[in-house]
């Protein structure tokens, strides 16, 4: 398994720009099997997770080609193998994002049960409640989830018990080719959806409310090839920001949406960082004193869990006691102990962490043990005094791209060691 090794502190500095969101990217990718056109996506990142995605579209029957600029045409004329094997869902659980399309252009699915997973349990229970609400049947057996649908999916009313992310992008791809109106209320409303819901919209589909909790979908007979950009990665912003703010750095962050990362802008300011918002480039100067600041991690648009370990970094610096409270995952403080192993002083207390500061940071080996948490990692690597080694970096290579050429380019001294 490849590691990373980086020699600090250093304060990164400079230019760098975002990839395209790879969360957006796999339910947009996922939504090409909706129709029998082509459909050419640019932007999407070159990540692990996409690769495999990509894998999973074409035992799906997808042709996908990639263009000299980077595009990606994807085209599936025909579904010739309804199914997400085990082997593809147990490496990235988003895997059951073709689970709606299936069954709403095929009119069967059969996808593996995702299993446990590092972050939490993650079930997929609202994707089949949902799809058995719009009329598929739904069963288990062999560890798979198999729905069929006789004839075409019907409109419902769809409650969400509680907000996901992914279950709601299922749905949605499911019901736009449903017939009769589909309301899905409670819905997520993370800039993701709304890119998968505007790429559907130019493919035909009638969807209005996406990025509220309320989504109306009227369902079409057909849907055809479109054409579309993914918005930027906020995540990755989100994590070259807070780079900046622990490494005592000056980044600009180029190609990326502010408003898409309000909540997490807004706590690093109020920790004394300077962020100024100059179009589509952020621009995240630290401060001389970090103050402690108290976090809630909440769905959109409130603080991004994806973004609550990064800022447990930033936080180890500050002045303080810092109180960060993980209310999506149940279990996502695996970065705690691999921090303390640098140095920081943190006590989890169920689902909050307390961290206090400042403590010097100093490199460690450490192990990187999900994407998130290794994201941490490399950014107080940069902040720590010595050599840190991060062993398992193939968690962050299934979400960052190219993210030591990334950190190079700031000034950071990372090198990949690779397996023999
Ligand atoms: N949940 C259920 N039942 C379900 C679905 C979800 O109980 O049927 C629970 C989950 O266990 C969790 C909560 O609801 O406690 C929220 O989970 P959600 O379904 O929203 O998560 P997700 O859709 O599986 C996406 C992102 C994650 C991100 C979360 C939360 C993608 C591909 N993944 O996951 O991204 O953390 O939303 O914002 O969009 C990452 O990129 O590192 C990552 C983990």
């Amino acid at each position: 398994m490849d590691k990373f090794r980086i020699i600090g502190p250093t304060p990164l500095q400079g230019d760098v720009h975002t990839s395209g969101a790879k969360n957006s990217a796999l339910p947009v990718l996922a939504a090409c099997l909706l129709t029998s056109e082509p459909v050419i996506l640019h932007r999407i990142p070159r990540v692990r997770d996409i690769g495999t995605m990509r894998r999973l579209l074409q035992h799906n029957g997808a042709a996908i080609t990639e263009r000299d600029d980077g595009a990606l045409t994807v085209h599936t004329p025909e579904v010739t193998q309804p199914e997400a094997p085990y082997d593809l869902v147990k490496t990235m659980r988003a895997s059951s994002l073709v689970l709606g399309p299936l069954v709403a252009r095929a009119g069967r699915a059969r996808v593996s049960l995702p299993g446990g997973c590092a972050i939490g349990a993650r079930p997929i229970g609202m994707h089949v409640t949902g799809l058995e609400q719009l009329g598929a049947r739904m069963e288990q057996s062999h560890g798979y989830i198999e729905a069929t649908v006789p004839d075409r999916l019907r409109g419902c009313l769809y409650t969400f018990d509680r907000i996901t992310v992914t279950g709601t992008e299922d749905l949605l791809m499911a019901a736009v080719l449903a017939e009769g109106e589909t309301i899905l209320e409670n819905a997520a409303r993370e800039p993701e959806v709304v890119d998968v819901a505007e790429l559907l919209i130019k493919m035909g589909a009638r969807i209005e409310g996406a990025g509220t909790s309320t989504i109306r979908i009227q369902g079409v007979a057909r849907l055809h090839g479109a054409e579309h950009t993914i918005i930027p990665d906020r995540i990755e912003a989100g994590t070259f920001a807070a780079a900046a703010a622990l490494t005592g750095g000056d980044i600009r962050i180029h190609h990326c949406r502010p408003e898409h990362l309000s909540a997490f802008l807004a706590k690093l300011r109020t920790a004394g960082v300077d962020v100024r918002e100059e179009g589509s480039t952020l621009h995240v100067k630290a401060a001389r004193r970090l103050s402690s600041v108290d976090v809630d991690t909440q769905e959109h648009p409130g603080f991004a869990t994806d973004l609550q370990a990064q800022f447990m970094a930033v936080m180890t610096q500050a002045e303080g006691i810092s109180l960060i409270t993980e209310r999506i995952f149940e279990n996502r403080f695996m970065h705690v102990l691999e921090l303390a192993r640098m140095g920081a002083n943190i006590r989890v207390e169920g689902q909050r962490a307390i961290i206090a500061g400042p403590r010097r940071l100093t490199g460690a080996q450490v192990i990187a043990s999900d994407l998130r948490a290794s994201a941490s990692l490399v950014i107080a690597a940069n902040a720590a005094e010595g050599e840190t080694i991060i062993d398992r970096v193939y968690h962050i290579d299934r979400g960052y791209e190219k993210i030591e050429e990334k950190l190079r380019g700031l000034g950071a001294r990372i090198e990949r060691i690779e397996a023999k």
